[in-house]
Order: C-alpha cells, then structure tokens, then sequence
C-alpha cells in the first residue's frame, strides 16, 4: 500500500500478552477493520512487540503471542493490501525516537502518568521500560505523521503524552523551521458495547469469563453452557434485557432470529438451555468462516512472512525518513 496521499493517517498497535475474546473482538478489533473499509485513513496497525516486552519474559511465549495476533488480524479481515501491518520491533527508529523523547522529558513529568501511579500505588515492581512505556508509545505515533489514533478511553492520557512530546521537541529545535512533528488526535471508541462475560460482569481474562474469539466447538460450548442465569422454568415469561444470554444474541444471532427469540422469551415461550443452543450456533455461524479462514493462514506461514516482511518495509522508509529528519534537526 502507498501511504504517499492526501490521505489522512491513522496508527494503532496493539500488545502480543495473550489470547483474545469477543469483547476485544466487538470492543476494538471490529473498529479497525471497519476503518480499512471505510477507505478514508492510511491506516497502519502494528505488534507493540517492544512493548508488550515489559510484561512477556520468554522468548517462545513472545512469538507464539506474535504469531497468533497476526493470524488473529488477517482472521477478522484486516486485509495487508488495505493496511500496513507491521512487527514494531522491525522498524528500529521506534527505540531510537524513544530515547531522543527520553532525553527532553523531565522525570516529574513521566512520574504524572496513570499507569505509573496505579503500579506504584499498588507496589509493583516497575521496571524502566514500564516507567518509559508512553515516550515509546510517543514515537511509535509520531513517527509516522499521524492525525489519528484508535484507542480505549484507557489510552488518553498516552496521547496527551505525545502531543505534550510533539510540541517539546518541536520548541526546542524546529524555532525557525517546519515543526517535525504534528500533533495527533486519540479517537476514543465508543464503548460501542461493554460485552458481557458469561458471569454478567465484563468479558475480561482477568476475570475467567471469557467466551474465546478463535475456541473450538468444544470450547464454545463450555464457554455458553457455563452463562450463568436465574432459575426460571421454560415456560415462565423473561426479561430479554436483563439476561446474559440474550445479550449476546444480540451481537452475534441475525435480527430476524433476535426479533423471534425476544418475542419467546416475554411470552414464555423459550427456556434458558435452548436460548444456550441458538447461541451458540450463532457463534458458530458469526465465527466460524473467520476461524476458517485463520486456519487457512495458519497453514501458510510463508504468506505471514511476507505480509510482514512488506508491512515492515513500508512503515520502515516512512519511519526512516523521519528520523533523518529528527537526527539533523537534534545535530547526530
Ligand atoms: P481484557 O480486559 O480481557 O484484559 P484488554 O484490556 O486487553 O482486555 O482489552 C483490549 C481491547 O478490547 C481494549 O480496547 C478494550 O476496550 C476492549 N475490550 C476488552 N474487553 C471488552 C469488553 N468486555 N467489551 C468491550 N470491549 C472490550
Ligand atoms: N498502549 C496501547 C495499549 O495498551 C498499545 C500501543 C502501543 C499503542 N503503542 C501504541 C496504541 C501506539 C496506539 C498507538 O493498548
């Protein structure tokens, strides 16, 4: 993909810590793809691979994480003719513009950040790279020009970081020229859904109530055999709106099929076991052509490769560039 257009630029990366369930999938995932579609952004989406390091201490674990966010991506439908996808560890400018940041910013400053001040509050051990993490999330996005950057409301602050960063850099040695860099804007996706978990509370790892995006039949069956509901017979009438099940039929089950299903459960036509079984063949039919087709991708790694073999290439003449700028500018 050509990224040289009058087309505005949009970057997101995302960390390679785990396996990834249909709240990430309809809370995050989804949006990504729908902002390929819509065909208005130059839109770049990495593995946050240095960053996920903070977290991940074994080599197999981070490529085997790697691996399957990839797979994970090209599964839903990020299409790499569409989007640069990229390893951030491919492009080394991401560290060297961190440690340019890491020379202009003050401690007090970075020791201002929510996630500094929640781990410590908490007594974790923070290593460097957590106390560094925004200042490379910074050059991750400003590397690249970007205007725009996807993310959860739990991001904010990270590009209040950049733009804070943007504009010190700028100040000190861009007086009487161009600025290198522009500042860019978060767009904060609308929680378009807190997706429940099969508990009622938020589907999250941390809390085991996951229904997995890319599970075998045999986990999705456990996963929607286990959502839990109160012990109403078949017969007896049902609040749809105050149920699990039916909060995620109303995700994944097509809207003639919820429209009939409403209907039976506040007439008292339809038990919590059957409501499970129609679920679940949702899941299957939303999913399964996805979980196919990473399949596919999964018996080709040679086509990953090269996917990110390109993907790589063209993020790093970009980044590249930008740091020639910056090392002229800074005298290196
Ligand atoms: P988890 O809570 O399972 O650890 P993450 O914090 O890694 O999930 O979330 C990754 C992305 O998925 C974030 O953008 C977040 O907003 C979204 N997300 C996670 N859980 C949900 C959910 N239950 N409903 C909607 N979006 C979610
Ligand atoms: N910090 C982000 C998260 O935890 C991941 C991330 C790293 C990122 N670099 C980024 C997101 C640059 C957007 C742009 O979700």
């Amino acid at each position: 993909m050509s990224i040289i257009n009058s087309k505005k630029t949009l970057i997101s990366g995302v960390k390679p810590t785990g396996t990834p369930h249909i709240g990430n999938y309809f809370g995050a995932m989804k949006q990504f793809v729908d902002m390929q579609n819509e065909d208005v952004y130059n839109v770049l989406i990495f593995i946050a691979d240095l960053h996920a390091l903070t977290s991940v201490k074994n080599a197999n674990e981070m490529r085997e994480n790697t691996h399957n966010l990839i797979l994970d991506y090209l599964a839903i439908g990020l299409d790499p003719e569409k989007v640069t996808l990229f390893r951030q560890s491919d492009v080394p400018a991401h560290a060297e513009l961190c440690w340019v940041f890491n020379c202009i910013t003050t401690m007090p400053e970075m020791m201002r950040a929510h996630a500094f001040k929640d781990a410590e509050a908490k007594n974790k051990d923070i290593n460097v790279g957590m106390f560094d993490y925004p200042l490379l999330m910074a050059a991750d996005i400003l590397l690249y020009n970007t205007d725009i950057v996807p993310v959860g409301q739990d991001q904010k602050q990270h590009l209040e970081i950049a733009r804070d960063t943007a504009r010190t850099f700028n100040n000190l040695y861009c007086k009487n020229n161009e600025p290198t860099f522009i500042e860019p804007a978060e767009l904060i996706m609308p929680d378009v859904a807190t997706v429940p978990g099969t508990d009622g509370q938020k589907m999250s790892k941390s809390y085991k109530n996951i229904i997995p995006l890319f599970g075998t039949d045999a986990e999705w069956e456990k996963a929607v055999m286990s959502i839990v509901t109160d012990s109403k017979t078949p017969g007896e009438i049902k609040n749809p709106d105050e149920c699990n099940i039916f909060a995620l039929h109303k995700l994944v089950t097509p809207p003639e099929h919820l429209t009939e299903i409403r209907n039976r459960y506040i007439t008292g036509g339809i038990g919590y076991k059957e409501s499970k079984d129609i679920l679940l063949e949702s899941i299957k039919n939303y999913f399964g052509p996805m979980r196919e087709r990473r399949e596919a991708f999964a018996q080709n790694p040679e086509a990953i490769t090269q996917i990110l073999k390109t993907g790589g290439a063209a993020a790093l003449k970009i980044a590249t560039a930008k740091m020639t700028e910056v090392k002229q500018k800074i005298g290196l």
